[in-house]
């Protein structure tokens, strides 16, 4: 099918990195997270060609809240890309996984005691601190140990980035970041430089979420640089690293436009490099930390059809075994979906429906209004670009199992993460 990667029809069946999608809905059931491992791959490669392998002392970190799974820990490790983690459970996968420690990148905006303790533990390369608070925290958990912990400052670089309010990061009102306001900065500044444990890497920022132009991203990159040459002049401070976080927009529908990679990282090498010559500073090591853009198109979510309600001349919801708790994204973000019917790939479209979940919920729907050739009960939906955010979000909600993950690779196909059973839902009450 055009547009969408990875997926291609034979003899009438949708076919996903070599597997027949019927096929894998028959063997695992659904609804079913399915993969691409060489996607995935595919990806990690293009961020070597285009971003890593290109650049002197740059690297790439993957934002494992957009799927982590020990399987994927493992491909992005075999890739050679670090990992971003944003909580004491992520980091505990990418441990198991066999992850480097010192490839790990630790965030998040309200992390514990006990996690930054963890952090700092099990040698995470880099800590990027997100308040007073947490420099506090990690100077006494660095001092106890006789440590000296490698931190980066997260700032909020003030820029709206034109994407769903509660996916953009880096406004000025954001619980995200260090705010640049000279007095606040000046308190942070202090706090870093002269914690005797706490060695001060430089800065990182992230404007948010499925931004499909580099504005946002320049704008900050802008602002932080003068951010650098202010520490420089202020503290007498060069800033090592630059993280530019991730954010880079991934296609839902087959005419969404596809920036990749180069549109972004190219202009930002550029004005970095300018910045660097103008002001005869040295050139910091600069990281990215893609999420979304290494696994979105990298995954797609089999249903099966079950009820199909027509209203006459209103609308006809069609009705699948999930919803809501495999993919919050439509009901949070009102993401929109596209999909097929894997059993009637070559069949043109006959009907205008709603794809309805089956939550409790008028909002559980998934995809409203598309034409698919007509739908029958037990049909096998596939919804495409699942693979950031939908896993990793799903939840329990009116108790339905979360299904399972299946890795597929050139026609291969392995379970990664079990369905949950019911046993599963009530394992941790007493
Ligand atoms: N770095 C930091 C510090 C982040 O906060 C994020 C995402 C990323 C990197 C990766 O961003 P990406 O390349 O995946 O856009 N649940 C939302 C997305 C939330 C993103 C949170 N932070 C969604 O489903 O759209």
């Amino acid at each position: 099918m055009n547009g969408i990667n990875g997926i291609e029809v034979r003899n009438g069946g949708l076919y996903f990195d070599g597997n027949d999608l019927v096929g894998l809905a028959k063997y695992y059931g659904t609804p079913l997270y399915v993969m691409s491992e060489t996607i995935i791959r595919d990806r990690c490669r293009m961020i070597k060609s285009e971003f890593t392998d290109k650049y002197p002392d740059v690297a790439a970190v993957f934002a494992s809240k957009a799927f982590q799974t020990l399987d994927m820990c493992r491909i992005v490790q075999s890739e050679g890309l670090g990992m971003d983690v944003v909580s004491g459970g992520e980091l505990y996968c990418a441990l198991k996984a066999g992850f480097p420690p010192e490839r790990l990148v630790f965030h998040g905006n309200s992390k514990t005691v006990a996690e930054m303790e963890s952090a700092v533990e099990s040698g995470v390369g880099r800590i990027v601190a997100d308040s007073l608070y947490e420099i506090h925290a990690l100077e006494r958990i660095a001092a106890a140990r006789n440590e000296t912990v490698r931190v980066l400052y997260r700032v909020t670089p003030g820029v709206d980035s034109h994407t769903h309010r509660f996916i953009s990061t880096g406004g000025l009102d954001s619980k995200f970041g260090i705010p640049l306001d000279r007095s606040v900065r000046d308190l942070y500044m202090r706090a870093v430089l002269d914690s005797p444990h706490l060695g001060f890497m430089g800065f990182h920022f992230h404007v948010g979420s499925q931004i499909s132009k580099n504005i946002s991203h320049l704008a900050a990159l802008g602002i932080v640089l003068d951010l650098i040459a202010d520490t420089k002049r202020d503290y007498g401070v060069e800033t090592r690293e630059l993280n530019l976080g991730g954010g880079f927009a991934v296609r839902y529908l087959p005419d969404d436009p596809d920036p990749g990679v180069t549109h972004f990282v190219a202009p930002m090498m550029e004005k970095i490099k300018r910045f660097c010559a103008d002001t005869g500073m040295a050139m910091p090591r600069v990281t990215i930390e893609p999420g979304r853009w290494i696994v979105g198109e990298a995954g797609l979510t089999l249903y099966t059809i079950g009820s199909i309600k027509e209203i006459p001349g209103i609308r006809t919801y069609v009705g699948v075994d999930g919803g809501m708790p495999d993919n919050i994204r439509p009901a949070l973000y009102d993401a929109k979906y596209f999909a097929a019917i894997a059993n009637k790939a070559g069949l043109p479209p006959a009907d205008i429906v709603t794809i309805a979940g089956k939550c409790c919920e008028s909002g559980d729907i998934l995809i409203r209004d598309i034409a698919l050739p007509k739908p029958e009960s037990g049909d096998i939906l596939s919804v495409f670009s699942t693979g950031a955010y939908n896993h990793s979000m799903a939840s329990n909600y009116n108790r339905l199992p979360r299904p399972a993950v299946v890795m597929v690779r050139e026609g291969t196909h392995r379970l990664s993460v079990r369905r949950e059973s019911y046993e599963d839902l009530l394992s941790r009450e007493l």
